[in-house]
């Protein structure tokens, strides 16, 4: 796909890898939106990047989903492309049965298969259809590393990832005979706010790539149509000692 010239949707798009590509995609020549929760990020992004259309949305609510899928195509005719970024990640131990699962939806409000995976699946189906009217477009779906090795703490986080995955395959397939490519991101560890300090918490010394680092072979992946777009952080694989790609951390060998 190229990177210049589109009209890009960009969930999740004020901070972290979703601000990354915001920014790369903006320097490339395409007009973006993004869309996140939280009002001062949406601020901060576009006090860095004054081009950028912000949107108020929560993509876990059916309402605002179909909101923004509405403001979206009656302000933006020429959208063609939606990335599905926005995620969330949470430690979830069953060994203390539903415990871990209930104190976070007390205490944020958030379920991780509603954003991850069910809002991405609904984002998709809302989106298709104007997608499919483009002469070019595309469908950026972020999965993660952890789709493939998944990592004890995060029990939840990775299944959902691991069905983005599957997901992006089918949809690929369907998709092929339609003018939309199906991309799917494939982050390493990235240094970024998703799990807001348990990293830190537990231990970890190593908070993996920058955005910038992580930013760069996405966007040349991007160019050459790379539908799987899996970044190595050799950095990470040294200090495990396991091959490119092997178990995760904290996962036995
Ligand atoms: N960082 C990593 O190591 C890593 C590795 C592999 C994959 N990923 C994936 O990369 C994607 C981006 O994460 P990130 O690392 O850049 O973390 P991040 O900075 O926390 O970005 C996630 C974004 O998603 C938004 N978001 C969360 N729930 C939302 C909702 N219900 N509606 C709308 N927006 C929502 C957040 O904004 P609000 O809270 O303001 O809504 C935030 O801007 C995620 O899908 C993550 O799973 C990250």
């Amino acid at each position: 796909m190229k990177t210049g010239g589109n009209t890009v949707l960009i969930t999740g798009g004020a901070t972290g890898i979703g601000l990354a590509l915001a920014e790369e995609f903006v320097k490339a020549g395409s007009e973006v939106i993004v869309c996140a929760r939280t009002e001062e990020n949406l601020k901060q992004a576009k006090d860095k990047l004054p081009s950028l259309h912000t949107k108020k949305c929560d993509i876990a609510k059916e309402d605002e989903r179909e909101s923004l899928c509405d403001w979206a195509v009656a302000n933006f005719k020429d959208l063609n492309v939606l990335v599905n970024n926005a995620g969330i990640q949470r430690m979830i131990d069953f060994r203390k049965g539903t415990a871990d699962l209930f104190r976070h939806r007390a205490e944020d409000g958030e379920d991780e298969i509603e954003v991850n995976l069910r809002a991405l699946i609904y984002m998709t189906a809302l989106f298709t259809p104007h997608l499919m009217k483009r002469k070019e477009a595309a469908i950026i779906n972020v999965s993660s590393g952890l789709a493939f090795y998944p990592m004890a703490p995060l029990p939840v986080y990775c299944a959902t990832k691991a069905a983005v995955h599957s997901f992006s395959l089918t949809l690929r397939q369907q998709l092929e005979e339609t003018p939309v490519k199906v991309f799917e991101l494939i982050p390493p560890m990235v240094d970024t706010n998703l799990d807001k300090g348990a990293r830190k918490a537990r231990g970890q010394t190593y908070f993996g790539l920058t955005t910038a680092e992580f930013i760069i072979p996405v966007m040349q992946s991007f160019g050459n149509d790379e539908y799987e777009i899996r970044v190595q952080d050799p950095k990470l694989a040294a200090m495990r000692g396991d091959h490119p790609g092997g178990p995760s951390v904290g996962q036995k060998k």
